[in-house]
């Protein structure tokens, strides 16, 4: 797939087919080449814990919709999450992000969640990037450490929601030439 139909055929998958899994070799490929995504001074500062044990999935799952909200009740037909836990940068990355008051670790772990998805949608599956979850629940259920915080949870699997139209801000609102 050259990277304009990857692009424009990426899309968050709200509805995937639970009975088929995702095969490991696919798996493997897609977070080795995720792997491979820029960070702040090459810090890397994530884990990726990938969750395909079923009661797992469901704890997951639940730990990620808002039933009032009507928030994320898909995710329990996801054959795979990948969640995302921050972790230290390294020292150069982290004084950068101190001088620069800037936090690299969460630009770091926002390229490397597009790159899985990027890949994921190569290998003809779907994926969903959530930020929306019960954090604290969710680090108990995985084992997460209290000093860490889980930034993002992917789904993964064969998507069964049919390609829809971008919708996007005009061109013009977001490009601008020479000057804001
Ligand atoms: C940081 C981040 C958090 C997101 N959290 C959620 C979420 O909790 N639930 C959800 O259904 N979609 C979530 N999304 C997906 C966005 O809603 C989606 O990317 C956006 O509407 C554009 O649609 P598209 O991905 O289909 O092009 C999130 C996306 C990002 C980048």
């Amino acid at each position: 797939m050259d990277f304009e139909t990857l692009a424009l055929t990426r899309q968050s998958d709200r509805a995937y087919d639970r009975t088929r899994p995702v095969e490991p070799e696919k798996l493997d490929k897609i977070l080795r080449i995720a792997l491979t995504a820029p960070s702040a001074c090459n810090a890397q500062p994530y884990k990726i814990i990938v969750v395909q044990d079923e009661k797992l999935i469901n704890e997951v799952a639940d730990c990620t919709s808002a039933k009032a909200l009507g928030m994320n009740h898909f995710t329990k037909q996801a054959p795979v999450h990948l969640v995302i836990v921050e972790e230290p940068g390294n020292l150069t990355s982290s004084i950068g992000s101190v001088i620069k008051d800037k936090h690299f670790p969460w630009i770091d772990i926002g390229i490397v969640a597009s790159y899985i998805c990027l890949a994921a949608r190569e290998e003809g599956l779907g994926t969903c990037i959530l930020g929306w979850f019960q954090e604290e629940r969710l680090k108990k259920a995985l084992g997460v450490p209290k000093n860490r915080r889980i930034l993002l949870d992917i789904t993964l699997g064969y998507s069964t929601q049919p390609l829809r139209e971008k919708k996007r801000k005009p061109f013009e609102k977001v490009v601008t030439t020479n000057k804001y």
